[in-house]
């Protein structure tokens, strides 16, 4: 199904492909990952109004080097990134705020390239704000926005307007497994033109102890963004998880150079989901897993990428090498 969104404003569209809420596809993904053996649900749940803002609120902490550190290659680099790609518009995946996004725009903007901004989230709220607060800052400048799944959708990007800068930061692309990244970027490759760049944000492997500080900070709030999954699954389906009743646990897998994010139940949990009809045990100390996050080194973005028919053209880090920002084309 697809919406129209009237946003009043002549140079913003917004579609949305989500039914309200997307509770279907929240139901299946419950219904599906609770009823595994090892409970899982994937990380796209944990974005609503208030996930979003205590995501926000995540990318300010002391512990959490990736925004600070993505965002520094950016200050550096934007004039040179958009000079190698003459980007007109940026597509951008899991745009959220915006945030770091505006170093990219004002380079462009600077450069005399910039026409069309098209974000694509499943959090509605936080494309319409981005959309109405960046046609002011950028007079002139369209965005067309999709609520959607990054997974899902991409076949519901516009006609470019000129050259396309493709940009998914954050290194939520570590959120996939590894099979599914590689069919997640093939599926990106086939939607881009040859003069089209795909622009990575990837996070990179490092010292254990600085990875899950960054997953479990002193002041709790990664913690209370984990168990906002709950909150969801309370409100959209009618369930009565005791939130409280779940710790937050954060490590890094080391053979497979993941973080992982899981909730643990402190006792015996009976929960019943209503809108499914169904209920689940969770065993004391049992647990669920929240959120992968890979960590990269080049070898496996370059593998990756030459895998989904890109080439990889630029890696531009930081001096630590905490975090990496890639520019790759299709191949050939
Ligand atoms: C880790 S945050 C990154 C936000 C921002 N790009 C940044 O770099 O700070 C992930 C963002 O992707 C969105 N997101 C997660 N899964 C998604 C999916 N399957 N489809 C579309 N958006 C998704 C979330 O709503 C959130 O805004």
């Amino acid at each position: 199904m697809t919406t129209l969104t009237y946003t009043g404003a002549a140079d913003i569209e917004v579609h949305s492909y989500l039914a309200a809420n997307d509770e279907r596809a929240l139901a299946d993904d419950v219904l599906d990952g609770l009823t595994r053996p090892f409970k899982e649900l994937p990380p796209k749940h944990f974005y609503d109004a208030r996930g979003a803002q205590l995501f926000d609120e995540i990318c300010d902490l002391p512990e959490y080097y990736p925004t600070r550190t993505e965002r520094a290659i950016l200050r550096e680099r934007a004039d040179e990134i958009v000079e190698l790609t003459g980007a007109a518009e940026i597509v951008e995946l899991g745009s959220g705020t915006a945030a770091k996004t505006r170093i990219l725009l004002d380079a462009m903007q600077n450069a005399g390239t910039l026409r069309r901004y098209v974000p694509l989230d499943v959090t509605e709220s936080m494309i319409l704000e981005t959309a109405a607060a960046l046609v002011e800052e950028y007079p002139g400048l369209l965005v067309h926005g999709i609520v959607g799944d990054f997974e899902r959708h991409l076949q519901h990007l516009p006609e470019p307007l000129g050259p396309r800068l493709i940009v998914f930061l954050g290194g939520t692309i570590g959120n996939f497994t590894p099979g599914s990244r590689r069919r997640f970027l093939r599926g990106l490759a086939k939607a881009m033109g040859p003069a089209d760049h795909l622009l990575l944000g990837t996070d990179l492997v490092k010292d254990p102890a600085v990875l899950e500080a960054a997953y479990d900070d002193s002041r709790g709030v990664t913690a209370e963004f984990n168990r906002n999954v709950l909150h969801v699954v309370n409100r959209e389906l009618r369930a009565d998880f005791d939130v409280d009743a779940f710790d937050h646990v954060a490590f890094f897998d080391r053979e497979r150079e993941w973080i992982e994010m899981r909730l643990r139940a402190t006792s015996r949990q009976h929960v019943r989901i209503e809108a499914l009809g169904i209920d689940v045990v969770f065993e004391p100390r049992e647990e669920l897993r929240t959120e992968i996050s890979a960590k990269f080194t080049r070898e496996r973005l370059a593998g990756d990428l030459a895998a989904a028919g890109l080439e990889l053209e630029h890696v531009f880090t930081d001096e630590n090498d905490l975090f990496a920002l890639s520019l790759s084309q299709p191949a050939g």
